[in-house]
Parts: structure tokens; sequence; C-alpha cells
């Protein structure tokens, strides 16, 4: 079945069938206001956070899935529809939803009625707009209804979907000039309150679920549509709604325009209230003022175009394959500035009420934005080093509108220390700007403001040395990038934390995995410090690296790959010793990223056991053979069924770590394959089986091990966004920022004549151009730096004009 297609010139996936094989979701804002919305208009928005601010209830998991959010209804004669399909699910005439760059179109068309509504956040406000067209096709002249309807949450969406026993009391509302405001527990201690309104005058509405759509109704038969007429019912308690009624006498091909704002505002403290009971709603007042017209939405939304051709204009390429181009220059960027905005927090699978930001996962985003949002990268490292403690370890989770560390889950997962020196590398590589090590953040236990972020860098790499276990590897701790290799835990108590039940505490498990990752960091600090001038510094991270490497060569080798772990026993783990799970590819990946074994065979032999023994047309799966049943000594990887999640499913995420290793070793035949093996993209041929967006990178594929193997589940929100641009990027096409400048070496399939890229970095343009005609995969022969020929393949940043002019020989 085909679902849609891309539409590349103007960057949006266009779904034609409203009955996708899973809710196929975007997201509007880039700021402080966010939404999730799916292609029938599901979903829900909130204010920084999802979990604290919400704005719109949504049921996960709910029977339909995803059947809650920004409806329409068309009430047109005994016909009731909604331009999105759902919640009515009437048959519509023709459908089309286009998912674009902060904003979502859908089209629907009814007996000769149709209406159009593109939903989109403003950039700098803090609400929805959805601009709707309602046009009549037909020959006739046509009454009809439009009805608005919105439901709801209130604020801290984990207590609303529990604590019925108080907040069946709680809801509270005003409705004033036809706009319904949202203003449950501001009498006591919110200051914030929401709005629901037209720019047209409506003709009722309601604010009370059971006025509009009923006890025992659903939202695919709401009374009040039903009976075409609102009742402007007033909440008290239960379950407050926004729903607002438009009544349209429509002439033979006539249209009419309005559009909804939906949106979060806030009053001081002593502004309160104009008068007794009377919420202020001034900052409303001006928000609708300036959105009164519908140039100014038309406005805005041009604003919001221009300033995601901006951002994307950092980097775009001219290259053969039609699934590469589109995902480097539009999709892989833009899901990259989701990860960043919301971490794993509020997805179609992350409930905003879970995750928070991931210490880990955040710095991990920033590798993939840092080149488009340079100061906003700066500002989450400095939230993500605020959240280390002062013996090294992080909390591992936050939340985004207070900062604070989760310390339900604590610190205590040893690798994530060592993701800070990535990430500040990555900033400091793209910007030049090393004042950000000087900045002052403190630590979470101690905030006095004292360390500096290069404190928390050394902190971070000691924090390794002062926890090795007894092979001079990595101690574990909760778990490593691996969440789910738990070998500390032992849980055999249901819905235990299968990280957190055990006790660290003189635990010896230890992880090879943290030691390739640890070498990785070495060499970044290494190349730091050499770009403040301090080469003793750096050599003696470097010495601190070889020791390491020596560590894992002696330890962590298992003959034809890298071991992953040993265990709480000191038992091998990813070892062909084992009987199952004897080859992961998370050591594999980071062993060679940390420079391991890449002169002595140990790095090629170990990809080439990725190759035999993971790889498989949907990707490489984590580990083989998967596990059949539970060990307690495992933890969560063994409590999947095999051929999902960590137990040998395909996680994209580890995937780009082995493309940037084939990279590396110069096979850009291997880089690609594994790279479109993953690629969403590619995935629209087999789209029944593979069932997520095919526009976005999902956690995980069901590997070959699974009853449903090439189904994917939980995308959006993966560090895949990061590396899989990273892997494209700076690997295979090779456009690389380093400290020293931007270096060009690609690495890519030998078929390849040559490619173009437009880079932004430090201020300069570059237009590089990049031919292959001898075919090879890798090795400039030479490049010339607007005609002067460049010895080496780093451009210095001083090099060129303003517009930087390169042209690289392959051969
Ligand atoms: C988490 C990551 C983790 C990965 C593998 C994801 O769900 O967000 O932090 O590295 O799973 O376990």
């Amino acid at each position: 079945m085909q679902y849609g297609h891309f539409d590349d010139v103007n960057r949006e996936y266009v779904i034609t069938r409203p009955d996708t094989p899973l809710p196929w979701i975007n997201y509007l804002g880039c700021e402080d206001f966010f939404g999730i919305i799916s292609n029938t208009a599901g979903g829900y928005c909130f204010y920084r956070d999802a979990r604290l601010r919400r704005l719109l209830r949504y049921r996960y998991n709910n029977v339909p899935l995803d059947s809650n959010g920004r409806y329409l209804y068309i009430k047109d004669g005994a016909t009731v529809w909604n331009p999105g399909w759902k919640p009515t699910r009437t048959p519509l005439d023709k459908y089309e939803c286009r998912h674009g760059l902060g904003y979502t179109a859908i089209r629907g068309e009814k007996n000769g009625i149709e209406v159009r509504v593109t939903y989109f956040v403003p950039l700098g406000d803090s609400l929805e707009l959805w601009d709707v067209t309602v046009c009549n096709h037909s020959p006739r002249a046509r009454s009809l209804s439009l009805f608005g309807f919105v439901e709801w949450c209130l604020w801290d969406a984990q207590d609303d979907m529990t604590n019925f026993q108080r907040n069946f009391s709680t809801g509270q509302v005003e409705v004033e000039d036809g706009a319904v405001f949202h203003v449950t527990e501001y009498r006591e201690r919110r200051n914030h309150f929401a709005y629901f309104a037209c720019n047209a005058k409506p003709a009722g509405f309601d604010t009370a679920r059971d006025a509009f759509v009923g006890v025992h109704e659903g939202l695919d038969c709401p009374r009040a549509v039903l009976a075409g007429r609102c009742t402007n019912s007033l909440a008290h308690g239960w379950a407050p709604v926004g729903a607002l009624q438009l009544d349209f006498n429509l002439k033979p091909h006539a249209s009419r325009r309005c559009h909804f704002l939906l949106g979060y505002a806030e009053n001081r403290e002593e502004q309160k209230y104009v008068r007794p009971g009377v919420a202020n709603k001034a900052p409303f007042r001006a928000v609708a003022k300036r959105f009164a017209k519908s140039a100014a939405v038309e406005a805005a939304r041009r604003q919001l175009q221009a300033h995601w051709e901006k951002l994307l204009g950092t980097f775009q390429a001219e290259v053969e394959d039609p699934h590469l181009a589109r995902m480097l220059n539009t999709w892989n960027q833009y899901q990259c500035v989701a990860t960043l905005n919301l971490s794993r927090s509020a997805s179609g699978y992350e409930t905003g009420i879970g995750r928070g930001m991931g210490y880990r996962d955040s710095n991990q985003d920033i590798l993939g934005v840092v080149h488009l949002a340079p100061q906003r990268a700066r500002e989450r490292l400095c939230d993500l080093a605020a959240t280390q403690l002062s013996d090294g370890t992080c909390f591992h989770q936050y939340q985004p509108l207070t900062k604070k560390g989760n310390s339900d889950i604590g610190g205590g997962f040893n690798d994530d220390p060592l993701w800070l020196p990535l990430a500040v590398a990555a900033y400091l590589k793209e910007t030049g700007d090393a004042s950000i090590l000087k900045a002052k953040v403190g630590y979470a236990d101690k905030n006095q403001k004292k360390a500096t972020i290069l404190d928390h860098l050394e902190l971070s790499l000691r924090y390794t040395e002062h926890n090795l276990g007894p092979h001079g590897l990595p101690l574990i701790g909760h778990a490593d990038w691996n969440d789910c290799l738990n070998l500390n835990c032992f849980s055999s108590t249901p819905g235990e934390s299968f990280q957190c039940a055990g006790d660290i505490r003189g635990s010896r498990a230890e992880s090879v995995m943290i030691a390739g990752l640890y070498c990785a960091a070495c060499t970044e600090m290494a190349g730091l410090y050499e770009f403040l001038g301090q080469a003793e510094a750096a050599r003696a991270i470097l010495r601190r690296a070889e020791t390491m490497r020596g560590a894992i060569v002696k330890h962590g080798w298992d003959g034809g790959w890298f071991l992953r772990a040993y265990d709480a026993r000191g038992r091998k783990i990813g070892s062909r010793e084992c009987e199952e799970g004897q080859i992961f590819v998370e050591s594999q990946g980071w062993c060679v990223l940390g420079g391991v074994g890449l002169n002595d065979g140990r790095a090629r032999l170990a990809l080439d056991s990725v190759k035999a023994r993971l790889a498989t047309p949907n990707g490489i799966v984590l580990q083989q053979p998967a596990y059949a049943t539970y060990h307690l000594h495992l933890g969560e990887i063994s409590s999947y069924p095999p051929g999902y999640k960590e137990n040998a499913g395909i996680f994209s995420h580890n995937n780009t770590w082995i493309q940037i290793a084939e990279t590396m070793l110069g096979n850009g035949e291997r880089a690609f394959e594994y790279y479109l093996s993953m690629c969403p993209s590619t995935k629209e041929a087999q789209i029944d089986t593979y069932r997520a967006e095919p526009y976005v990178y999902a956690q995980m594929t069901a590997g070959r091990d699974a009853p449903t193997p090439g189904e994917a589940k939980n995308s959006w929100l993966t560090g895949t966004a990061s590396w899989a641009f990273v892997a494209a990027s700076q690997h295979i096409l090779g456009v690389k920022p380093t400290f020293k400048g931007l270096c060009i070496d690609p690495c890519i399939p030998r078929a390849w004549r040559g490619f173009k890229v437009r880079r932004v970095f430090r201020g300069k343009t570059y237009h590089i151009e990049v031919s292959n005609l001898r075919g090879v995969n890798r090795g400039v022969k030479k490049i010339a730096v607007d005609g002067e020929p460049l010895s080496g393949t780093v451009i210095p940043p001083e090099a060129g004009g303003k517009e930087v002019r390169v042209r690289v020989e392959l051969g």
C-alpha cells in the first residue's frame, strides 16, 4: 500500500491516506511552546515541559490509537465529518496531510465542501495558530457549521491521568467575548492560563465535556455537533474543554477564512486579576490583536519558513542518491532539532511524563545540531554540565522546566560523563569558541558555581579512571549506553527498575564499550588542549588513552571481535564462549571509534564479524544470538522477546557507529550500504511491514529473530538522528569540522562520480565540489581553495574569502 510520498522541493511529506499503518506525526514549535500533531490532527501541546505544563489532554495507548487532538468538525446537513478524517472517520472524498518544517497542513473534502487547515506555532510566541479555509466547490449555496475542539489537560500530565478524586472538582474556565480560558488552579498556585479563541465571532461555545461530547458518547459523535448547536456550557470541575462553533453561509464557489488561537499566557503575581475572581486576559488580548487578521497569520507562516530555510541552509548537499539527499538536506536535520528540543520527553511513544531530558541522550543530540543552533547547543551543554555531581557521576535525567535532576533514577550510569567531552568538543570544533570552557556552572550537589566546563570535562575522564574494574576496564554501574545491559541488578521482582534495583557499590562488572568511548573522549580532549596551545596536556591525555587501549587489547578482545563486558562475577559477555549474546555491536563501534586496533587488523576483523554475524538487509542487529530466556545476571536486555529492542533488535542508533567505523577503515561501499539499510526513506517500499514514519528515524526495527522482522517502533526521539547526520555528512561525505578548520575527506561508494556541499562554517560559506572521476572510495588527491592548492585535507578558517570555493579531486 502507498500512504504518501516525499515532496522534496517543498520539504514536505505528503500523506494521501489517513489510515496510515501507525499515526505519523510531526512537531510544532521550536522555542518554548511545542506540540505533536499526527496526520489526523491528533496530539497535544505544552509549554516547555510536556509533563508539568501540558495544555491539551492526550490519552496515550487509547483506542483507537491517537484519538484526541485539535479537531475541526463540520456539520453539513445530516453529515458530520473531520477534514483529518478522525475522530468521526466519515469517509472523505479527498484527503491530504502535508507535514512540513514546523507546520502540518491538512485538507479534507466532502460533498463539495473543502476544509484546509494549517497548524503551526509562530516564532517568538506561545501559541498554535490554526489557519482554516472553508470552500464551497459546489454549484449551490451551503449553510454549515464548523466546530473547533480541544480538551484541556489540568497542567500536570501525570496527575491529570491519575488523581480523579481531586481533579474532577478543580477544573475551572472563564469565557469572555467568545474566547475560552482554561484557568484551573489559577486561583491557587499558578499564574498561567490557556486560551482557545477564534478571530471570527463564534455562534456558540462549550467548555464542559459532558455537555459538548456527552458522558456515554465518544469524540466520534459529540452530542453538540450532532445537534448542530453548542450549549454555552460552563465547566465546574469534571473535564473542561474548549469548543467554538462558527456558522457559515457559503455561496457557490465562495470560501471563508478564519483562524483559531490556542495558547499559553502568564501573568505576574500582582497582575493576576482584573477584579476578584476574574483573570487578567491582557497577555491573550495582545496576542489576539497581533493575530487579528489572516495577513498576520500568513506573515508568521512565511517567517517560520524563512527561519527553517536559513537553518537548513547551513548544510545542503547535492548527491545522486535521492534517499541520502532528502534525509541530509531536510528530514534528518529536522529530526535533529526535534531531539534537541525535546530530548526523549514527548513523542508518539514518549508520554511526556516519563524521561524528560537524558544526560547521555542530550549530549549526543548536540552533535547533530551544533552547526545550525550553536547558541542553543552552548546553553544546553551548560545545563547538562550543571546536572553532573562533584564526584563525576551525572543525573541520568532531568526535568526541562526545573532543570533539576531526577533523583528516582539518580546517577551511576557510567558512560554518562563521557558524552560531555564529545559534545563540548563538537561545539568547539564547530564554533571555535573556547570561552565555553571558562563558563561556570557548578555541580548539582555543590552549586556555588565554582566549577567551569573545563573542570567538568576533566572530572568526566577522571570518573572513568577512578572507576576501573579487575581488568583495568571501566566499571559499568547501572548500565552504559545500553540501558538494558544491567549487570548489577539481579531483579526478580516484577515492576522493579532493572537499572536501579541492584546495588552497584563494590560491583566488578566492566564495560568494553565504555572503554572505547573513553579512548574517543580522550582523543577529543587532546585535540581540545592542542587547540588551547597546551601540547603537554594533550600528550598526557593521549597517554592515558593508550593505557586504556592496552587494557582493551589485553582483556577486551575475543579473537574475532571486541568483548562487550565482564559481568559481576567476572564472566565474559559478548564472547564466542557464551551460548547466547556472543557478539554485540556497541563495543565493535566504540573500540574502533576510540582508535583501538586500527593498525593491527583487529578493527578490520571486528567490523568483518559485524558484517558476517549482525548485518541484515534492514540494518545491523544489536547482538547475536538473541537471548531466548530471562537471565538474572544480564537484566532488562533478556526481558525482551528475541528480536525486539536491545535483545537483538536493530537499534538504529548504533548502526551509525559502524557506518563511521567503516569509513575510518576506508570501506565506502559498506558504510553506505549500512546507511541505506536503515534509512527511513527507503522504507516506503516496505511500508506495511515497517509501519513507522518513512521520513524520520525510529529507535528500533524488529530484528530477524522477531516474529515481525522489519517492523519499526519508537520514531522521532532517538540519538540516531544526530549520529546518522554525523555519519553521513562528516564521514561519508567527509565534510567535517575540526579544531583546525573544515576537513574534507570523503569515503563514498566507488560508483559516485562526485557531489557538492554548501556548508556554513565559522562565519564563511564553503561551496565544496568533490569529483571522483577515478572511482575510488577514499583518498583526496588534491584540494583547491579559491583556486589555491591546499596541502592536507583541512581548510584553515583564515583561507579563502567569505564565500569559499573548494574543489576536491579524489583519486
Ligand atoms: C535511551 C538511550 C539508550 C538506548 C539504548 C534509549 O531508549 O534513551 O539513552 O542509550 O535506549 O538502551
